[in-house]
């Protein structure tokens, strides 16, 4: 069958894999791609289950359009490393102690951008390859806007920048008085990090009397929002007096 490369084998049987290959069919179910979306630097975990047997079954993870495309390879008791993509080196694990009840569940640690894409479960039982679950992960990448006033002119307002940094996908960033009302600003800069991601930064100049000012990054696709606001102390002095 295959050559062990790990240490921990359990000499499985081959001649019992063989059996229940013969027994547990031959087709896969039609499997509907499943989305899962997470952020940046977190942890995810891909869900996956099997019909409880007495062996486990060779488990595998892999993530399309990679030339090299285990992400993790469980078999005979233990990982097996050789295969593995060096990108998930260290970052992906099964749920181990619920290995016995058919949860094969991927957990892939300390996301990055470049992890979104299509992951596939499948099992191997003797000769018999068995898809059970395709997934589409999406990595976002989000921050708390900064929001400051970079320059005042005499008498009639100030200019604030709000900034985006490393997003992804691109957000937009627009300002907002207290009741909602969009506030103009230039048109936004945006800069492409060295990790994917884009910083975006946009300045209004906010006319008195206006004193508090909200800076809205939204990203409809995946639909994350988040705002951060600003009081301007000298405009609202400037309407007490
Ligand atoms: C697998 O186990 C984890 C940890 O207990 C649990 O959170 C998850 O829901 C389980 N997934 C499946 C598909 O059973
Ligand atoms: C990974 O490669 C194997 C062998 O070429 C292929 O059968 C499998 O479908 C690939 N996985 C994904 C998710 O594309
Ligand atoms: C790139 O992203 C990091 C955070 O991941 C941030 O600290 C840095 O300022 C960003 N650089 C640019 C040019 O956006
Ligand atoms: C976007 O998310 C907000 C809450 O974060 C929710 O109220 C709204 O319904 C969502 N919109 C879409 C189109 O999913």
């Amino acid at each position: 069958m295959f050559i062990s490369d790990s240490i921990c084998s359990w000499a499985a049987s081959a001649h019992l894999l063989f059996l229940i290959a013969l027994l547990s069919g031959l087709i896969s179910a039609d499997i509907l791609p499943q989305t899962i979306t997470a952020y940046v630097s977190e942890t995810v975990m891909l869900p996956c289950s099997i019909p409880v047997d007495e062996e486990l079954p060779t488990v595998e993870w892999s993530k399309e359009g990679l030339s090299q495309n285990i992400t993790i390879l469980y078999r005979d008791g233990c990982e097996t490393f050789g295969m593995k993509n060096s990108a998930f080196r260290y970052r992906t694990n099964l749920v181990l102690d619920k290995l016995k009840d058919g949860n094969i569940s991927q957990i892939i640690y300390n996301l990055r951008l470049s992890d979104q894409g299509r992951y596939q479960c499948r099992t191997l039982r003797g000769r018999q390859w068995q898809v059970h679950a395709m997934l589409e992960l999406k990595v976002v990448a989000v921050s708390e806007p900064k929001l400051t006033v970079v320059a005042t002119a005499a008498g009639d307002g100030v200019t604030l920048e709000c900034k985006a940094v490393c997003w992804f996908p691109e957000p937009e960033v627009t300002f907002q008085d207290v009741e909602g009302n969009e506030i103009k600003a230039n048109n936004p800069t945006r800069v492409s990090n060295s990790t994917e991601c884009l910083t975006v930064t946009r300045k209004a100049n906010v006319q008195t009397p206006i004193n508090r000012v909200i800076c809205r990054v939204h990203e409809k696709d995946l639909n994350q929002t988040r705002k951060t606001e600003i009081y301007i102390p000298g405009i609202l002095d400037y309407n007490h007096n």
